[in-house]
């Protein structure tokens, strides 16, 4: 099947045999891989919106695996039955992801596997959950067309962390290969840019944002 680097690694991250509850799932190319490639019994993908389910439905019959993957519409975790184990959130924007898991919290404490791939706000994200009973078990940088995505892979549990943890992210430090300089570098030259860019009154930005090029910096030193 055909299927990008991002999702595929994303995919490549699930415990065997869980059932995911893949939250935008959109095309449901990832519960596709899930049930035909990694031979999973069953994987359920929700949307927010009918349209995208409408072209989730033609890729399952598609990819002949109807009786496999089950569509649900629905906000969030709000598609959720006790039955799940997981939850994997791509494609979003950091706040969005951090949004859906904080409006059903009590959900959230039930899942023992999250696994999220944000668009931006990546060290908030981490924070979140790692203050509210995960850790991370694993974490990957994956290169897809021109762009760089992080994935993270959340458990159930607790682990104490630095704030250069938070920003790097714990596991990507200790792998810290081609990609994690190639993603530093460009994170580098995006707030050089940006300092030079931002309005004179933007004291507390401009402070932060040199900060964190100290910060990546000396990372890549
Ligand atoms: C950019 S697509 C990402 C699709 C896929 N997960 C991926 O990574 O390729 C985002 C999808 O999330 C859906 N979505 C956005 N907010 C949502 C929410 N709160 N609950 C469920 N689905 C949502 C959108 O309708 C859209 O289909």
């Amino acid at each position: 099947m055909k299927i990008n680097d991002r999702l595929k690694k994303i995919g490549d991250l699930v415990d065997t045999n869980s059932l995911c509850l893949d939250i935008g799932c959109d095309h449901a190319l990832l519960d596709i891989y899930l049930v035909k490639i990694r031979k999973f019994p069953k994987a359920i993908g929700s949307d927010i919106k009918e349209g995208p389910l409408e072209c989730a439905k033609e890729n399952l019959r598609k990819y002949q695996v109807k009786d496999k993957v089950e569509l649900r519409l629905g906000d969030g975790l709000e598609p959720y039955t006790d039955d799940i184990d997981t939850a994997l959130v791509s494609g979003m924007g950091g706040r969005t992801i951090i949004g859906i898991f904080k409006n059903n919290f009590k959900i959230t404490k039930k899942l023992n596997q999250i696994i999220v791939s944000p668009n931006n706000y990546q060290m908030d994200v981490r924070e979140f959950f790692t203050k509210n009973g995960f850790y991370l078990e694993d974490e990957e940088l994956v290169k897809d067309g021109k762009y760089i995505y992080q994935i993270m892979k959340f458990k159930k549990g607790k682990k104490h962390y630095t704030k250069k943890d938070m920003f790097f992210g714990p596991i990507l430090l200790t792998k810290k290969n081609k990609l994690f300089k190639d993603y530093y570098k460009r994170e580098l030259t995006s707030r050089k840019i940006m300092i030079d860019l931002l309005p004179k009154n933007f004291y507390l930005k401009r402070i932060k944002t040199k900060k964190e090029i100290r910060l990546i910096e000396k990372e890549l030193s």
